[in-house]
């Protein structure tokens, strides 16, 4: 067992991000540590041991600034504080400290497209008349109309029909409107302002002295838009396409957004190791390494692998295409299979085929087209497929315990924006959410004992830690043990794809002998030759069963 003072030490390498497993904490859904039922930084600290036995790299957490909540804390009202009811800035230095004393790195969320509508300087915005330096540094206009009572354009945001909202939604007075490319409660910062720039370096300088080893930008690709007049409406271009690989969008991915990169690399590249950041930029393959060059960001979230269905042909063009790219800046790739934003991998891959995956969460979600044990199985195959892969790896709390999206939340109880504002068309991401079992037997499963701040279904007892902690075939001990190994034979960043004669069995090796095979669909595939180190599902005479992936030592 290595001591802290080695830990210390390899805490100063400055490669390690590129292939590390980082294990994704939603806060508030983690643990609770003072019976109000909502997940906080003690809480976190309380489940260092845990966190350890992953044998994990880093963790990621998802914003705990003090925020109204209206998207999940994705709306920040103060970026440099944590919010009270998930505990203080001493919680986090403690947690922190508690993190790397056993070699556990540590990622927060930086929000930096929009804050909430709550937000000191958002609140001095609508407090000051139109072209006040207060209000410049929001994105305000006058209205279309004689009464100024249109919104200056038809520009549509995610979780409203109109990316403006009228400032007398809000209190304010001067007859403006202001944008928004998310909520209204969450106004988008004009990032043409030095001002909000120089906020921002001065936050993530905050963080990066607390001690922080990296940074995940939420909305990568937004911040500036393209506010020259006449404003180009939607309707009157001829491809209405959100983010052209020109880089001249109107709302996302213009090319101006790597200037702000560039000046946050040099604030990130005076500590040492220089501090990290991987960019959440829903944006065009090819744009990706623009976000994730040595000049900009580093890396880049590629989620390829959440929309691609469980299948042979799709996985090896998927990996093939993402290590194209990220030799393009010699960053590393990054996998990924489920996250806040998506429904749970166990479950994607437990729905039949045929099933519309929106229309069946809209149902009660317990309907027969869902076969969770195959899901819970395909869902370790892929996770140990991409464990294996070059480059490093994004995991989201839960799904280490082989966790289920929950789809019966009622709708008194949902959170989340994506479903209260986008008009209702899909149930939101409240699902992927739901705090986590701890204790099969306990009240609110140990998690808190309070109530959890979204129900926990009766079905999560059978997936509880205490459940499968220690067992071997479990998903959590697969888990743990696949994350040993993989530190372990931590190698090279390359791979070499060789022929399996079944085109639903794909089978790649790494440098140093360490091999992978999976076997999609059909018949049981017999595994090459080597040293069995680890199948997600138990092998007879060395066959390997479909929805199933082995590691194999040569
Ligand atoms: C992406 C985050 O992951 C998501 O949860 C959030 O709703 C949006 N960005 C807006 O911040
Ligand atoms: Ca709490």
């Amino acid at each position: 067992m290595q001591n802290p003072v080695q830990h210390v030490s390899a805490l100063k390498d400055k490669n390690w991000w590129r292939q590390a497993a980082v294990y994704q904490i939603y806060p508030r859904s983690f643990a609770d540590s003072n019976a109000d039922g909502i997940g906080d930084l003690k809480g976190i600290t309380s489940r260092i041991d845990y966190l350890k036995s992953l044998n994990i790299d880093a963790v990621w957490l998802s914003p705990f600034y003090p925020s109204p909540l209206v998207d999940g804390g994705y709306d920040v009202s103060d970026y440099r504080n944590v919010d009270p009811k998930l505990g203080t800035l001493e919680d986090f230095d403690e947690m922190l400290a508690a993190l790397h004393n056993v070699g556990i790195r540590i990622f927060v969320d930086i929000v930096p497209n929009h804050c909430s509508h709550l937000h000191q300087w958002f609140q001095d915005a609508l407090a000051t008349p139109p072209n006040s330096p207060e209000r410049n540094r929001f994105i305000f206009r006058d209205g279309r109309g004689e009464d100024g009572n249109q919104p200056p354009t038809d520009w549509v945001s995610h979780f409203a029909p109109s990316a403006w909202t009228h400032e007398s939604a809000f209190g304010g007075v001067h007859n403006q409107w202001f944008l928004h490319y998310f909520a209204p409660e969450q106004p988008d910062w004009n990032w043409d302002n030095p001002e909000v720039a120089d906020d921002f370096l001065k936050t993530l300088k905050f963080w990066a002295d607390r001690g922080v080893d990296g940074f995940r930008i939420d909305v990568a690709h937004g911040l500036k838009k393209d506010l020259s007049e006449p404003f180009r409406m939607r309707n009157t271009l001829e491809h209405e396409i959100d983010r052209p690989a020109d880089g001249n969008g109107i709302l996302a991915d213009r090319n101006e957004v790597f200037d702000v990169y560039k000046q946050w690399r040099k604030l990130f590249n005076q500590y040492d190791p220089p501090k990290v950041a991987v960019a959440e930029a829903n944006v065009l393959p090819e744009r990706i390494p623009l976000y994730a060059s040595k000049e900009t960001l580093g890396q880049c979230f590629d989620f390829r692998f959440i929309f691609t269905p469980f299948n042979a042909r799709a996985y090896k063009e998927n990996v093939t295409e993402a290590i194209e790219l990220a030799k393009l800046n010699g960053s590393s790739c990054t996998w990924c299979l489920s996250n806040h934003d998506q429904i749970r991998h166990a479950t994607k891959f437990g729905l039949d085929k045929s099933v519309d995956r929106r229309l069946w969460m809209l149902s009660d979600g317990t309907s027969a087209q869902l076969d969770k044990e195959a899901g819970t199985q395909r869902a370790l195959a892929a996770t140990l497929f991409i464990l294996a892969l070059p480059g490093s790896t994004y995991l989201y709390q839960g799904e280490e315990l082989g966790l289920h999206e929950v789809t019966d939340i009622p709708e008194s109880m949902i959170q989340d924006p994506q479903y209260l504002k986008n008009l209702k068309f899909d149930k939101g991401r409240d699902g992927c959410r739901v705090p986590l079992p701890w204790n099969s037997s306990a009240d609110y499963f140990g998690f808190s004992s309070g109530a959890s701040h979204l129900p926990q279904p009766a079905w999560f007892k059978n997936y509880a830690v205490d459940m499968q902690f220690g067992k071997p075939e479990s998903s959590l001990s697969t888990y743990q043990v696949a994350l040993r190994i993989r530190k372990n034979l931590m190698c090279e960043e390359s791979m070499t794809w060789h022929e399996t004669g079944n085109p639903e069995v794909l089978h790649f090796s790494r440098p140093n002998g360490w091999n992978c095979v999976i076997n999609f669909e059909g018949d049981d595939y017999l595994i090459p030759e080597g040293e069995i180190l680890l199948s997600s599902t138990p092998l007879v005479n060395r066959r390997l069963r479909a929805g199933s992936t082995v590691w194999i030592r040569q």
